[in-house]
């Protein structure tokens, strides 16, 4: 695990400078959830599989922007689900973006899951690492990621932070929300999942959803390299994360490439989720 761990750190250093000197434009490719590819998320996943390639316990990767699972070395333990660049539409207005990697034994469903780890590209370069505890790390002047603190969520907060287009959103999901609001949260989101969920830990609890819409009845978010990685992170650090109904880290999906809904937050913020999809 340490040399994943050693991995992903090297890829961040890399993607990081990528972030800061290279265009930012649109390739004219489409990935296989039909977004068109930006040529940074094309250049930065080609640095994680670089970075893998040197890893012996690795058995395979999965990217979001690659349709097939790469092989890596047959006698590996692990197989890595990542996003190598999570909300790079918002790369030409100079937000936050981040890397998202699950770490999975035997299948890429929750059970299987393992460790997950975060990146993210702000002001500063930070790291959030979940496997026994969840740990944050930034990065100083010599590159290395030095550990901060221990992340861990209180049973409730005040932020807000939900995704999807208003207008698409059923009745149920929109009486929850205002509900959320009575509860004396605000609303903080910036449209990029690593922050906003960052946001959430950091700031002690809150709740984070993407739920079914009109226009996507199973959401927008992908279970193996966005989903499931943060749903071990939030319940590690004391929080819960479900589909509405269900434990995320108890679904299986289909196809690597597959969607849920899904909530993320503190308990009494998913207690509330719970009672409005019964
Ligand atoms: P990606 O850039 O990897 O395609 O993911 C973007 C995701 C996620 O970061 C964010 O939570 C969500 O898209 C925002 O979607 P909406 O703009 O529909 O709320
Ligand atoms: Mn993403
Ligand atoms: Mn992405």
């Amino acid at each position: 695990m340490v040399e994943i761990f050693d991995a992903i750190k090297k890829s961040a250093v890399r993607i990081k400078w990528l972030i800061e000197n290279e265009d930012s434009g649109y390739s004219q490719n489409i990935n296989a959830t039909g977004d068109t590819q930006l040529k940074l998320d094309i250049k930065t996943d080609l640095v994680i599989e670089e970075e893998f390639r040197k890893i012996s316990s690795v058995k395979e990767i999965i990217s979001e922007e690659k349709e097939e699972k790469t092989p890596i070395y047959e006698h590996g333990k692990y197989m890595v689900g990542y996003d190598p660049l999570d909300g790079s539409s918002l790369l030409d207005v100079n937000f936050s973006v981040g890397s998202i990697f699950g770490i999975y034994k035997g299948g890429y469903d929750g059970r299987h899951l393992v460790a997950a780890v975060y990146v993210i590209y702000g002001p500063v370069t930070q790291m959030v690492t979940a496997y026994e505890d969840v740990g944050m790390y930034k990065l100083n002047e010599n590159n290395e990621f030095a550990f901060i603190k221990s992340l861990e969520l209180k049973q409730s907060g005040l932020i807000n932070a939900t995704g999807g287009t208003h207008s698409n959103w059923s009745d149920e999901h929109k009486k929850m929300i205002e509900e959320i609001y009575s509860m004396g949260h605000r609303l903080r989101y910036s449209g990029g999942m690593v922050p906003d969920l960052h946001q959430i830990l950091l700031k002690g609890g809150g709740l984070f959803s993407y739920p079914s819409t009109s226009d996507r009845p199973k959401g927008k978010l992908r279970m193996v390299f966005e989903v499931f990685p943060f749903a071990f992170i939030y319940e590690k650090a004391g929080g819960k994360a479900i589909d509405g109904k269900r434990r995320l880290l108890d679904l299986t999906p289909s196809h690597p490439h597959d969607t849920t809904p899904c909530f993320f937050g503190s308990e009494k913020e998913i207690e509330t989720v719970l009672k409005y999809n019964e």
